[in-house]
């Protein structure tokens, strides 16, 4: 029996709307073609809300009861978020940090993947080159606690936000990155920190070596993130699956996706195993492109991929995922950046490879 899926919309601010809306085109053709159910509900949340609902003055950033509606869902589509009508990270924290920390999605999950050696700007580089999982702790680090200001603004001010980890947060995570190394043929793991000077992170090299013992097949490497940062310029065949904390994650994840192609096509999946889970393409949301047409949702529909396959419809997630592969690889594209084609029309373009296009 056909299932449905419930999934929640924020499509967010800027360019947000504009990607979302072409995801939700591929998904809907998938839906047909592979013949699931799918019932959306729209989270009109993000900048906008808040100055309509009153912004300074006790506007909403991402009321309670829409929240733990959204926790209902069996997944979570977002666009982007962060917008300079709002102070800065007000509501980047309000909504996606909200639903990373207190949903526990504690794996941010960002393949880089290059899928044409024309878009890699390395010299030589080839999709056998560029093809890694990076796993990015998704619930902990300076990320999460408040920042203190003690004395702000006078001359002896100090400013303060605790790299601060958990061992139950550092092992589920290197331990959900051991068993992504394991569906991989390498079944490498490189360990990425800065435990030379954040000692605090002595317990990613503990617990790292620890659960390494339940995993003998998998080959494990380590790096520091500075190293990581140049070996994926200069090196990035090293790499397979990565684990690393949440900030250095955000880093070299954005690092990452210029190596495959730029933040076009750059998706991640937010995950609790086998729970609530969401997915969004990395980039930001391009608030002087708004409106107009050329953000390329490659990522978003990425994104899309990567949450067909958490929620189980495995076949319809690789036709997407080989759709993109093909399309990045024909001659019909010009450029990946924005711009180059339009955002319907890349859309288009997908639903055409699937098929959909010329049987509406
Ligand atoms: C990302 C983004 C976010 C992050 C921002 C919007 C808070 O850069 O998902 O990589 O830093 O995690
Ligand atoms: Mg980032």
């Amino acid at each position: 029996m056909s299932k449905t899926h419930q999934i929640a919309v924020l499509a967010g601010d800027g360019i947000g709307p504009e990607v979302v809306r072409e995801g939700l085109r591929v998904l809907d053709a998938v839906r047909e073609r592979f013949g699931f159910g799918v019932e959306l509900t729209d989270m009109p949340y993000g900048t906008d809300h808040w100055l309509a609902t009153g912004g300074e003055n006790g506007g909403e950033i991402f009321p309670d009861a829409a929240f733990a509606e959204a926790q209902q869902h069996d997944a979570l589509l977002l666009g982007a978020i962060g917008d300079p009508r709002a102070p800065v990270g007000l509501i980047e924290r309000g909504v996606i940090g909200r639903l990373r920390w207190e949903s526990g999605l504690y794996i941010n999950l960002r393949p880089i993947k290059l899928h044409h050696e024309r878009w890699c700007p390395l010299k030589d580089k080839k999709p056998a080159d560029v093809d890694m999982i990076i796993v990015r702790e998704n619930t902990e680090d300076a990320y999460v606690y408040p920042a203190e200001f003690e004395d702000q603004g006078g001359p002896d001010e100090i400013a303060s936000q605790p790299m601060r980890y958990t061992r139950k947060g550092t092992e589920r995570v290197i331990r959900y990155a051991f068993d992504v190394a394991m569906t991989r043929p390498r079944k490498q793991l490189t360990l990425i920190d800065k435990a030379n000077a954040v000692r605090a992170q002595d317990i990613y090299t503990r617990v790292f070596a620890e659960v390494a013992k339940d995993y003998p097949e998998v080959k494990t490497d380590h790096a520091y993130i500075d190293a990581a940062c140049m070996w994926m310029v200069k090196n990035p065949e090293w790499f397979d699956v990565a684990v690393t904390t949440n900030l250095f994650g955000d880093i070299i994840t954005d690092l990452g996706a210029m190596v495959q192609g730029g933040m076009g096509v750059a998706a991640s999946g937010n995950i609790n195993p086998g729970k609530f889970s969401l997915f969004e393409p990395i980039h930001g949301s391009m608030p002087k492109a708004t409106g107009k047409n050329t953000a390329n949702p490659i990522a978003t529909v990425n994104a899309v991929a990567m949450m067909l396959e958490h929620l189980g419809e495995v076949e319809a997630a690789q036709a997407v995922e080989q759709t993109v592969t093909d399309l990045l690889c024909s001659d019909r594209i010009k450029g990946l950046k924005a711009g180059v084609h339009s955002t319907s029309e890349w859309g288009d373009m997908v639903l055409e490879g699937l098929g959909e296009l010329t049987r509406a």
